[in-house]
């Protein structure tokens, strides 16, 4: 918690970046000491919050739009914290630069893949949020050598967010259509939230395209009741 001093009184005051559910669920998992780059960073509340807590080393926030950099230049004076700002589209902007984690929420897995795609081979973890696309996302992680070692879903107002975290090693477990649709079941660190969230998806996935997809959650149902993963 960062502390400054109190204009008023003398007496410190505390400030901290607000965080969302779902960014906060993310934040979590990034790995202590962590040198961080935040990809789409936006306001730059993510790595900032992570370093008001001490948790990283270093943070750089990217974002291709101007105006959301300026918010997160707001952000970063009104909070006093050493949070590296650049303009650019994926890691084009901070290639040569010294991180070994990346974060990337509220982008969809096309944005995802094309930055992972290009990216450095220090990036040794990625914490990532993808607000479409979860799937295509995962059956991407496993081929490119991708191992996913948590997963989360995140309700927030009225809303469900899958998101997982994964290492630079390949995987030498094959994947099944259930994990790709919705993780691994015994990887998930909240069960309750994911049954609820299958149990929408049960309800949206009557219309013709979406049947594999239902017939997903009903394996993951089914294997969440027995307690075991979908294989
Ligand atoms: C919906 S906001 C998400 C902000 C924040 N990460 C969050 O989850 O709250 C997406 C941000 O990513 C930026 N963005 C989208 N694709 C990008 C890319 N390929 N490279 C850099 N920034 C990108 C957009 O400009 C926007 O500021």
């Amino acid at each position: 918690m960062v502390q400054f001093p109190s204009i008023l009184e003398g007496s410190p005051i505390h400030l901290k970046p607000p965080l969302s559910r779902r960014l906060h669920a993310l934040a979590l998992q990034v790995p202590a000491g962590a040198k961080l780059v935040d990809v789409g960073t936006d306001h730059g509340l993510l790595p900032l919050w992570l370093l008001a807590q001490g948790r990283i080393a270093t943070a750089i926030g990217v974002d291709r739009s101007a105006a959301a950099l300026a918010a997160a230049r707001r952000n970063q004076l009104r909070f006093g914290l050493p949070l590296d700002l650049q303009v650019g589209v994926g890691l084009v902007s901070v290639q040569g630069r010294d991180f070994d984690c990346m974060t990337m929420a509220g982008m969809g897995a096309e944005e995802i893949i094309t930055t992972l795609a290009a990216a450095p081979p220090q990036l040794a973890w990625v914490g990532l949020q993808p607000h479409r696309g979860a799937d295509v996302l995962r059956t991407w992680l496993h081929r490119a050598g991708w191992t996913i070692v948590g997963e989360q879903v995140v309700e927030e107002n009225g809303l469900f967010h899958p998101l997982f975290w994964a290492i630079g090693e390949p995987d030498p477990v094959a994947i099944t259509g259930p994990e790709r649709s919705f993780g691994r079941l015994s990887l998930h660190r909240d069960p309750q939230t994911l049954r609820r969230y299958l149990e929408a998806e049960h309800k949206r996935c009557t219309a013709p395209l979406l049947l594999e997809r239902g017939g997903h959650v009903q394996v993951v149902l089914e294997a969440l009741k027995q307690d075991i993963s979908p294989r």
